[in-house]
């Protein structure tokens, strides 16, 4: 591993499309940082076998395991801790995180969450807005705080909602988005950081 870039962890829980472009970024020798870990809190998320066969780390932490919710979350901390990562990155990680975890990473995880924050917190943002009849939709990448998707945010993207769009077409529309706002906001986070 480079020495100068800085180590990212990423934590997904499925496909794990935002992890690749992030992994594609990562192999320009100018962009600012490298994936030192995957992590999925599920065993048959597809991205973990992405980054298995691109030899980068990849664990599972099963939340299923663990009784509680803290408990899970001190296990995240210790699976991570060998990786000295200066940046968590949640790249459709679908487990709400508590101040256990936030605190430890304080001011160093990222989310990206697909709606123009602050509308449509939570789950299906894109029926949400298309019910809603908005005229656009887009992503954000914003620093975590316990609060839900609520952290400061970093970088935006918006998209049209065309007449017709269905949920599935409107999310396809935005993961494009999603795909070029998370390497943009990572380099942002690290600047500001550094
Ligand atoms: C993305 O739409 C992300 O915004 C949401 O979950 C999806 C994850 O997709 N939180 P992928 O696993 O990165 O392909």
């Amino acid at each position: 591993m480079s020495a100068e870039k800085k180590k990212l962890a990423i934590l997904i829980s499925g496909r794990g499309s935002n992890m690749l472009s992030i992994m594609k970024a990562c192999e320009d020798e100018d962009y600012p940082a490298q994936i030192a870990v995957v992590l999925s809190n599920r065993p048959d998320a597809k991205g973990l076998d992405s980054a298995e066969n691109a030899g980068i780390p990849a664990i599972c932490v099963n939340h299923k395991d663990y009784p509680d919710r803290e408990s899970f979350e001190r296990a995240l901390i210790t699976a991570l801790a060998p990786y000295t990562v200066d940046l968590v990155i949640l790249a459709g990680f679908m487990r709400v995180l508590t101040p256990v975890f936030i605190r430890h990473f304080e001011g160093k995880i990222l989310n990206i969450h697909p709606s123009l924050l602050p509308d449509y917190k939570g789950l299906d943002t894109h029926a949400r807005a298309i019910a809603d009849g908005k005229k656009e939709a887009g992503c954000t990448v914003h620093y975590v705080v316990p609060e839900l998707d609520s952290g400061p945010i970093i970088v935006q993207k918006r998209v049209p909602i065309l007449a017709g769009d269905t949920p599935d077409t409107l999310a396809a529309r935005v993961l494009e988005q999603e795909h070029a706002a998370y390497p943009e906001a990572i380099r942002i986070a690290l600047s500001v950081s550094a």
